[in-house]
């Protein structure tokens, strides 16, 4: 699959975050201290931008604004919230020169919901 460009690494200071559209999805990226990781960028309880969140740089997790889920930045798992959220699309990045470029083929499974709703790839 094609790589196609995200941003500028300039874009995404170092220990940050920051939402990018993408081909009409909303990529999240990270960057944990110098090194990019990109997942889906929307929550998948209720849909909120997780770049309106917290970042947490030891332990590769990002922090949802709205209601407290965490996902794991690596695995795109959701990893607390009371009950499990379904994981966030995690997508392979690569850096060339100052451009993030990512693979849209995400690498990890889909998963389903205790409700059998499946994870959004927006
Ligand atoms: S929208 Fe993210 S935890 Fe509710």
């Amino acid at each position: 699959m094609a790589l196609v460009r995200v941003a500028s690494t300039k874009d995404v200071p170092e220990n940050s975050m920051k939402t990018f559209p993408v081909q009409g999805r909303k990529i999240l990226l990270v960057n944990l201290a110098g090194e990019f990781h990109a997942v889906g960028a929307i929550c998948t309880h209720q849909g909120w931008d997780l770049s309106w969140g917290a970042l947490a740089t030891r332990q590769k997790q990002v922090l949802c604004g709205g209601h407290g889920a965490v996902y794991d930045i690596e695995t795109g798992e959701g990893v607390k919230l009371g009950r499990k959220q379904a994981a966030v699309p995690v997508y392979r990045t690569e850096v060339h020169g100052e451009d993030i470029m990512i693979d849209l083929n995400r690498i990890n499974p889909r998963r389903q919901t205790l409700s059998g709703k499946v994870t959004q790839e927006l």
